[in-house]
């Protein structure tokens, strides 16, 4: 009778485990039957009226069912668990074949890129690289640079005055005066700067743009030294096939002056849109210092020499990225940017 009781409570609650199909389902089949008022908890209550010499068969019988009930529950407990975090699992899983999120990392500006390689290539040669003022005194973006009170340059057409004395400096050139007056000697150096002139925005003009300036001032500095350096410069900057060119020309601060011309780096020298036909580039003024130049400040011109050279930056960004139109770099368009 006991027997026949425990073995159906046995079959029932497997049958119940079996067919369980969440944790909350195991929990309350726990409880109904091994909990405080479970139906095998009834069972042990009813020990009292089995015969004494049979207790502990059934006593035994009771326990094996607790038993059977106990490690069937564990058991699909941890059956449960384990489909849980495979279906989890399956749920998190991460497809590495999706594009992943791109970060937009910005880079460098073409005329920041352009003025660095210029300026590697004259550290390189032991230059120093020095900074001007860009609001200047008339003395040292014009006087001292033997540019003469009626000089058209000085017109207000073409530079911005703050006042009768004071401007925004229309070239680097300034910066020359403010580094041979520092008194040291000899000098190598270039300074890259902002410059500003009341120029028509074209596709080769803006009212602000850059140079980068050069000076060299030293004992038997001639103007071979000018021609070989920036044709080294020159070769550096748009490869080691450049010949160069040199044009006479006119600055007041310098004597003689010439513009230097490369070979057109994209058809190298037979013609092309590039160079408008000529094989031909302009890139950058240059001369021997003038002696007025050099006696304004306090050098003896019989006994130091010296060249100096302007470069226009954008010019240099414009030729070494193909860009046909100045005012592309300065728009911070980002489609326009990214493509360098
Ligand atoms: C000068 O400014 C002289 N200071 C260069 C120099 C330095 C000669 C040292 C000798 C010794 P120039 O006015 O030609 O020269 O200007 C130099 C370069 O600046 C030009 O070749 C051109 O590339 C650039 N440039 C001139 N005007 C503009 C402008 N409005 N926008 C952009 N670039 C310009
Ligand atoms: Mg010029």
């Amino acid at each position: 009778m006991m027997k026949e009781k425990l073995q159906s409570i046995r079959e029932k609650a497997l049958a119940q485990i079996n067919s369980s199909d969440s944790l909350e389902k195991l929990n309350e089949i726990r409880v109904a039957y091994l909990g405080k008022k479970g139906e095998l908890t009834e069972v042990l209550k009813g020990m009292k009226d089995v015969a004494a010499e049979e207790r502990p068969v059934v006593g035994q019988l009771v326990n094996d069912t607790r038993t059977a009930i106990e490690e069937m529950l564990e058991a699909t407990r941890n059956k449960m668990a384990k489909k849980m975090r495979e279906v989890q699992m399956e749920r998190e899983v991460i497809d590495v074949t999706l594009p992943a999120k791109k970060n937009l990392i910005g880079h460098s500006h073409p005329n920041t890129v352009a003025l660095e390689t210029v300026e590697n290539i004259f550290v390189g040669m032991g230059y120093e690289v020095v900074e001007g003022p860009e609001v200047e005194y008339d003395y040292y973006n014009f006087e001292a640079l033997n540019i003469p009170a009626n000089h058209p340059a000085k017109d207000e057409q073409d530079t911005f005055y703050i006042n009768s004395e004071i401007l925004l400096r229309t070239q680097t050139s300034s910066t020359q005066i403010h580094e041979m007056e520092k008194g040291r000697l000899p000098i190598r150096m270039i300074a890259p700067g902002r410059v500003y002139r009341s120029d028509e925005v074209d596709a080769t003009h803006s009212p602000c743009f850059h140079q980068v300036e050069g000076l060299v001032v030293d004992k038997n500095i001639t103007f071979a030294d000018l021609k070989g350096t920036l044709a080294e410069f020159a070769r550096e900057l748009f490869g080691p096939e450049t010949k160069v060119k040199f044009r006479p020309h006119h600055f007041p601060f310098t004597e003689p002056s010439a513009e230097m011309d490369v070979t057109c780096f994209k058809c190298g020298g037979k013609g092309c849109r590039m160079c408008k036909g000529s094989g031909w580039i302009e890139i950058l003024g240059c001369g021997m210092v003038h002696p007025n130049v050099l006696r304004k400040c306090n050098i003896d011109p019989e006994e130091y020499t010296g060249f100096a050279f302007g470069v226009g930056l954008e010019r240099i960004a414009l030729l070494k990225y193909e860009i046909d139109d100045m005012r592309l770099l300065y728009e911070n368009d980002a489609r326009f940017l990214k493509q360098f």
